[in-house]
C-alpha cells in the first residue's frame, strides 16, 4: 500500500511546516500564552532528601507587597484524593503535594508562594524558613545498595526472562564475568516544565502546559479533584522537547490548579532550571553484572542480573533487560532485575528508557566477546544475528540489520581497520574504530483524527496529539497533502488540544507511526467522500466514472484528462466544509486498544504481538581521537544506519537519529548526576557543570535511514519510529572505540579523562 498515487511528500525531504513561526516567535509555548490578571507562582523544593517538616514560617513571605498567599501541607482545604494508578502516566510519582510533612525524595515541593508579580513570588520565595527533622538517606544507587533495608529491593516476575538452561551450560564452560554501570541522567528539554491553571468557576479548569500527554493532565485532575475529565482543558500546542519527562503529570501542576481555584485568578508556575533536576524525573542509574559461556568462538549461555535504582515508592523500572533478551541469537539466556528504592525520587523514562542504558552494557561485552573470540566485532555480530526473536520464538515485523551493518561500515570506512588497540593513529594522536547494535521496540497505539476541506481549498487536519520536537506537525501535513493531492502549504494541522480527536501519548517513539496512519485514514476517507460526490454529479466533469479510475494531484480528482477541483466539487454540494472523521486501532491490537483511547487511557500495543516481534534496528560506528598525553577523548565521526521502516520525512527522521547519535556521544563522555554523599543533595543541578555536549564536541554525523523497507506489521503508513532508536548503542560504541584507541576498556559511563589516564 502506498499513501497515494504518487508520494510528493512522503519519504521525501521537506522543510518543517512549524519552523517558520518557531524562529519568528509566532510558535506560543505553554508559558507564553497571554492570560488575563495572571498570578505568578514560585516552587519552594525540599532541601532534605527524607526527613519531616517540623516549621514552616511564611509571615516575612506574607508581607511582600503584592504577595497573595503561600501554600504548603499546612494549608487547611488542599486534599487531593489518592486514587491508585494516579498521577497518570507510564511513571511518575503517586506522592501526591502538600498532603504531609513527610519528605521522601530531594527537591521534592513544599510551598507555593503566589504572588501578583513573578519579582514578588520569588523574593518572597527567599523569606519562607522551613525547617526538617532529617533522617536517614539513601539518595544513590550505591548507597541503597550498600546500606539499603532488603525491604527496598524488589525483583518484579514481569522483569525475569528464562530460556534454555543457561545455569547449567555456566557450570560446564569457562565463565566470562563483567560488569557495567550507567548514572542518574536528568532530562533538559529547552523548555522547562510550566503550567498555567485558569479556572471557570469550581468545575472547570483550562491547563496551559508542555506535556507529551494532554490526557495525564485530564485523568489526573479528575481523579485527584473529582472533576469530570471533559471539563479539564488542556491547551498544549508547543512542546520544546519532551524526553520522557513530559508523559505525566507532576506535583506542580497539582500545586499549581490548587492555587488558582483558592485564589479564583489565573495561576501561571515555571519550574527553575534547578527544579528540572529534581521533581520531575530522572534516568535512573543501572548495574548490570553478566556471566558468559563462550563455545567455540559463540555466546552458549548468558546471564543478566541488574540492579536499577527507582523512587521512594514507585517502581517504574529502567527496562536494562529489553535489548540482552531479544537483540541476540543465544539459546540459553536468564535475567532478573532488582529495583531499588531511593530518596533521589521518582525515576521516569528519558529518551530510549533502558534501551538505551542496558545496551551500553551489552554492545561493551559483545565488543570484549569478539576480542575473546579472535573475531572482528561487526562479524561477530552477525555471527549472532537472530533470524527469529529469541525472547518469544516469533517472526520479526521486518528486520534489515544486516544491511544496516552493510550501509554504516562502507561509509565508515570499517575495512581499512587494524584490530590492535593503538594500532591506529593520526601523528601522535590515537585513533579508535568502535561500533555497536541498534534496537527499539515499535509500539502501536490506537489513534483518530478528522480531515476538512474548506470553501478556499485548505485543508484542515486536527488530532489530538503532541509536537514535542520531533516534526508531527510537518510529518502529518505531508501525508495529509499526499493523500489529498494538495501541496503542503495548504494543509494546516491542529494538535495540542484535548477537545481534538483523542489519541495517546507521545512517548516510546509511537507517534508517527500511529497518528500518521490514523491522519492517513481520516485524508483518504475525505478523498473518497468527495469522490463520490463528484462522480455521482452530473455536473462534474467526472459525473459516471469508476472512483477506481480517479487520481489526486495539484488540488484536482482526475481521470484521464477529466478532472474536478476540491473546491468545486464541495462548492456544488451548497456546503462550505467537508469533514471527514476516522478513528483506527492499533496493528496488532484490536477494539480493546481503540475503546481505552476513547477512555482516556493510552490504547498502545506492545512491540511483541501474538504474531510478531516488532523492532526497529541500526549500528553504529564510530571513530574517536585521543590525546595520548591528556587521554581526552574525542568523537571526530558518527557513522549510523537505521532501520525505521517507511521513512514519513528524510528530514525530520534524520534529525531524530542525529540527535539520537549526538545524545548517545553526551551518554558516553559527559552526563552524570553528581550527588553530595553527606547531604545526598544534587551538586550539579544546572547546565554548566550537568554536561551535555557543546557543538565543539560534536564532529562528522551522518545518520542513514534505510528506504524500501516498510513495515505494515506495525502501522498502516508501515513507518516506524526514529526518535528513541539513535541513541540506543552510541554510548557502547564510543566506549568500543576508546578501547581501540587506547587499550582501556572503561566499563561505566560518563568516560572521563580521570578513567582513561
Ligand atoms: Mo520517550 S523516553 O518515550 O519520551
Amino acid at each position: 500500500m502506498t499513501v497515494t498515487d504518487q508520494q510528493t511528500y512522503v519519504g521525501r525531504r521537506f522543510d518543517r511546516v512549524d519552523g517558520p513561526a518557531k524562529v519568528r516567535g509566532e510558535a506560543t509555548f505553554a508559558a507564553e500564552h497571554a492570560i488575563e490578571n495572571l498570578a505568578h507562582a514560585v516552587l519552594i523544593s525540599a532541601t532534605v532528601p527524607h526527613g519531616t517538616i517540623t516549621t514552616i514560617r511564611t509571615a516575612a513571605a506574607k508581607d511582600v507587597p503584592g504577595v497573595l498567599d503561600v501554600y504548603s501541607c499546612r494549608t487547611p482545604g488542599w486534599t487531593l484524593k489518592d486514587v491508585k494508578g494516579y498521577p497518570k502516566g507510564p511513571a511518575g510519582t503517586g506522592i501526591l503535594p502538600f498532603q504531609s510533612p513527610e519528605i521522601s525524595y530531594r527537591g521534592e515541593p513544599v510551598a507555593l508562594v503566589v504572588a501578583d508579580t513573578l519579582e514578588a513570588a520569588k523574593h518572597a520565595a527567599l523569606l519562607v524558613e522551613i525547617e526538617y527533622e532529617e533522617r536517614v538517606h539513601r539518595a544513590t544507587l550505591d548507597e541503597a545498595l550498600e546500606s539499603g533495608p532488603a525491604s527496598d529491593r524488589k525483583t518484579p516476575k514481569a522483569l525475569q526472562h528464562s530460556r534454555g538452561d543457561a545455569a547449567k551450560v555456566l557450570k560446564t564452560a569457562d565463565v566470562i564475568e563483567r560488569a557495567y554501570a550507567t548514572p542518574t541522567h536528568h532530562h533538559n528539554p529547552m523548555e522547562m516544565h510550566a503550567v498555567i491553571a485558569a479556572w471557570d468557576g469550581d468545575e472547570r479548569v483550562t491547563i496551559y502546559e508542555p506535556t507529551q500527554w494532554m490526557q495525564s493532565a485530564q485523568g489526573t485532575l479528575a481523579a485527584t479533584l473529582g472533576l469530570e475529565p471533559d471539563n479539564v482543558h488542556v491547551i498544549s500546542p508547543y512542546v520544546g522537547g519532551g524526553f520522557g519527562n513530559k508523559a505525566t503529570t507532576w506535583p506542580h501542576l497539582l500545586v499549581t490548579v490548587l492555587a488558582a481555584r483558592t485564589l479564583k485568578r489565573p495561576v501561571k508556575l515555571v519550574l527553575t532550571r534547578a527544579q528540572m533536576f529534581a521533581a520531575v524525573g530522572y534516568r535512573a542509574a543501572t548495574r548490570s553484572a553478566y556471566r558468559v559461556a563462550l563455545k567455540g568462538g559463540r555466546v552458549a549461555a548468558m546471564d543478566l542480573h541488574a540492579h536499577t535504582q527507582t523512587g521512594p515508592v514507585d517502581l517504574f523500572p529502567e527496562q536494562v533487560g529489553t535489548v540482552p533478551k531479544m537483540l541476540y541469537a543465544n539459546g540459553n539466556m536468564d535475567f532478573t532485575q532488582t529495583l531499588v528504592r531511593t530518596n533521589a525520587g521518582p525515576n521516569i523514562m528519558m529518551r530510549a528508557p533502558g534501551e538505551a542504558s542496558g545496551s551500553f552494557g551489552l554492545e561493551v561485552l559483545m565488543d570484549e566477546l569478539a576480542e575473546a573470540a579472535g573475531t572482528d566485532p561487526v562479524e561477530f555480530r552477525r555471527q549472532h544475528h537472530a533470524d527469529t526473536d529469541p525472547e518469544s520464538g516469533l517472526p520479526y515485523s521486518s528486520k534489515h540489520l544486516l544491511e544496516c551493518y552493510d550501509r554504516a561500515a562502507d561509509a565508515f570506512g570499517w575495512s581499512r581497520r587494524t584490530p590492535q588497540p593503538g594500532s591506529m593513529r593520526d601523528g601522535d594522536t590515537l585513533i579508535g574504530w568502535g561500533m555497536a547494535t541498534a534496537v527499539y521496540p515499535v509500539y502501536s497505539s490506537a489513534a483518530t483524527a478528522r480531515a476538512r476541506l474548506c470553501a478556499d481549498g485548505r485543508v484542515e487536519i486536527e488530532a489530538g496529539s503532541h509536537d514535542i520536537g520531533t516534526g508531527t506537525y510537518t510529518i502529518l501535513a505531508g501525508i495529509a497533502a499526499d493523500a489529498l493531492g494538495v501541496g503542503v502549504g495548504q494543509v494546516s494541522v491542529k494538535l495540542g488540544d484535548s477537545r481534538l480527536p483523542k489519541n495517546g501519548y507521545s512517548g516510546g517513539s509511537r507517534t508517527a507511526g500511529s497518528v500518521g496512519s490514523a491522519v492517513l485514514a481520516a485524508a483518504q476517507g475525505l478523498r473518497a467522500e468527495l469522490t463520490e460526490r463528484a462522480v455521482n454529479d452530473s455536473d462534474s466533469p467526472l459525473h459516471g466514472v469508476s472512483p477506481s479510475e480517479i487520481r489526486a494531484a495539484d488540488g484536482r480528482l482526475y481521470a484521464g484528462r477529466a478532472s474536478d477541483t476540491l473546491t468545486d466539487i464541495l462548492r456544488r454540494s451548497g456546503k462550505d466544509q467537508h469533514e471527514t472523521y476516522r478513528e483506527i486501532v492499533p496493528s496488532g491490537g484490536g477494539q480493546k486498544e481503540l475503546d481505552a483511547l476513547k477512555k482516556g487511557e493510552d490504547g498502545s500495543v506492545e512491540a511483541v504481538t501474538d504474531t510478531h516481534a516488532r523492532y526497529s534496528f541500526g549500528a553504529v560506528f564510530v571513530e574517536v581521537r585521543v590525546d595520548p598525553d591528556f587521554m581526552t577523548p574525542r568523537v571526530s565521526r558518527i557513522v549510523g544506519a537505521f532501520d525505521i521502516g517507511q521513512v514519513l520525512n528524510a528530514k525530520t527522521a534524520e534529525s531524530q537519529l542525529t540527535g539520537g547519535l549526538i545524545w548517545g556521544v553526551s551518554a558516553a563522555l559527559h552526563e552524570h548526576g553528581e550527588t553530595d554523599p553527606a547531604t545526598g543533595l544534587l551538586l550539579n543541578s544546572n547546565l554548566a557543570e550537568y554536561h551535555i555536549p557543546v557543538n565543539a564536541d560534536i564532529g562528522e554525523v551522518t545518520a542513514i535511514a534505510l528506504e524500501g523497507h516498510p513495515d505494515y506489521h506495525t502501522s498502516a503508513l508501515g513507518a516506524r519510529g526514529a526518535g528513541e532508536l539513535g541513541i540506543v548503542g552510541t554510548p557502547a560504541a564510543i566506549a568500543n572505540a576508546i578501547y581501540h584507541a587506547t587499550g582501556k576498556r572503561i566499563r561505566s559511563t560518563p568516560i572521563t579523562v580521570d578513567k582513561l589516564l
